[in-house]
């Protein structure tokens, strides 16, 4: 099986890519990816011998290379991970994310519809969304796949505009199809604009910790890891046409983690209990900003058996240790552009 890979030299990706490589040396991985500010190579550098694995270096937004790699290598599946993914660069330039999230998943299922349409048995497109297409919880219920969309930010909104496409070409034109919408990941590798990365980076410099509002919104937090497990389980045994929730039961106010994120820093850096926490800063909240998701996985769990393999504690921990063991990482990601996104998104505050 040739397996077309996108965005898998990002966060999630890159968890994906070393779990299909790693389990499935019969499967051929081919990870396509434009290197953005949040792609890195270095995310896959265990992996990047084996036989089984190609980088590809591509923008898939360009219809005309699209195509020609599907004619040249054939792929019988896709698993769709490339996206501008973070909200907050969505606020500041949403034209980046209709470009990539919309055009470029249109740009895929028309290069899987053209090149799938005379034989589609066991082909696949498989999607991989966001919760936050359905909009945001009261302090009450879950997302189930029956929740009504409701995206209110620019991100949510590409993202549940490529969630309609792949469902438009899965009943108009029979591309065999499924949909995940998974909750907020944390795990290693993480780009250190999202919040837990972000918090560990800046308790290690000392610098202020930037709670939006009253920190009083809430996440439910997955093991990135336990996600690309997810997606593994969903790509093998979900049904065509179907949609899966993925998430942790999982949910925490902003600021309790970012509390805790205090506490374990000052355990690890042998700082006096309480210190980190003179960090927190309350800045202006975010514009629109969500007040809280949570996914009920009640499907996933009882169709096709998956529930999450560690609990949040133990996560955490192991991606605090990461982050400690991996400054180089940090600091080389945070190098370049990171510096003019953070002063643009935090200096006015
Ligand atoms: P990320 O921003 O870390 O990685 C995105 C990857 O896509 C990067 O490697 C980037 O270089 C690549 N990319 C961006 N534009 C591209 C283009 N035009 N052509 C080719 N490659 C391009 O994102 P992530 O957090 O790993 O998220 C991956 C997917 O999972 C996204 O579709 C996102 O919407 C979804 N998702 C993320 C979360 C989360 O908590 N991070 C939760 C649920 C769903
Ligand atoms: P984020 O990691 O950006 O994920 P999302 O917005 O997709 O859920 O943010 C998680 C939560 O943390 C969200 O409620 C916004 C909040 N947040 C802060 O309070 N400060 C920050 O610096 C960031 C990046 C996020």
């Amino acid at each position: 099986m040739k397996i077309l890979i996108t965005g898998g030299a990002g966060f999630i990706g890159s968890h994906v890519v070393r779990l299909f490589v790693r389990k499935y040396p019969e499967y051929q991985i081919f990870n396509l990816d434009a290197l953005t500010y949040a792609g890195n190579l270095e995310n896959l550098k265990d992996i990047e011998r084996s036989p089984n694995y190609s980088f590809i270096k591509g923008d898939i937004t360009d219809e005309d290379f699209i195509q020609q790699i599907f004619a040249g290598h054939g792929f019988d599946r896709v698993i769709h991970l490339a996206a501008e993914s973070h909200v907050d660069r969505s606020i500041h330039s949403p034209m980046d994310f209709v470009r990539t999230n919309v055009l470029g998943t249109a740009v895929l299922l028309n290069a899987a519809r053209k090149f799938w349409k005379d034989n589609a048995e066991g082909k696949l497109f498989y999607h991989v969304s966001t919760d936050e297409v359905y909009g945001s919880l009261t302090d009450k219920g879950f997302f189930t796949e029956e929740t009504p969309y409701d995206p209110r930010s620019p991100y949510s909104a590409s993202k549940a505009s490529s969630d309609h496409l792949v469902r438009a070409y899965n009943h108009t034109f029979g591309i065999p199809a499924v949909i995940s919408n998974c909750s907020n990941n944390y795990g290693s590798n993480q780009f250190p604009e999202k919040l837990i990365p972000l918090m560990i980076n800046n308790i290690i410099h000392n610098k202020p910790l930037p709670v939006y509002g009253k920190g009083a919104n809430v996440r439910d937090w997955l093991w990135v890891e336990d996600h690309a497990r997810a997606i593994d389980v969903i790509f093998h045994k979900g049904k065509s046409g179907d949609t899966y929730n993925i998430g942790g039961h999982n949910e925490w106010k902003n600021i309790d983690i970012v509390h805790l994120l205090c506490q374990i820093m000052d355990r690890k850096l042998k700082r006096t209990e309480g210190t980190s926490a003179l960090l927190i800063t309350y800045v202006k909240d975010r514009a629109g900003h969500d007040f809280r998701y949570a996914i009920d996985a009640g499907k996933l769990k009882a169709e096709l058996g998956w529930v999450p393999s560690i609990t949040f504690e133990e996560g955490l921990e192991s991606t605090v240790d990461w982050y400690l063991a991996n400054q180089e990482w940090t600091n080389h990601v945070t190098s370049g552009e990171y510096q003019q996104y953070y002063t643009a998104q935090y200096s006015k505050r």
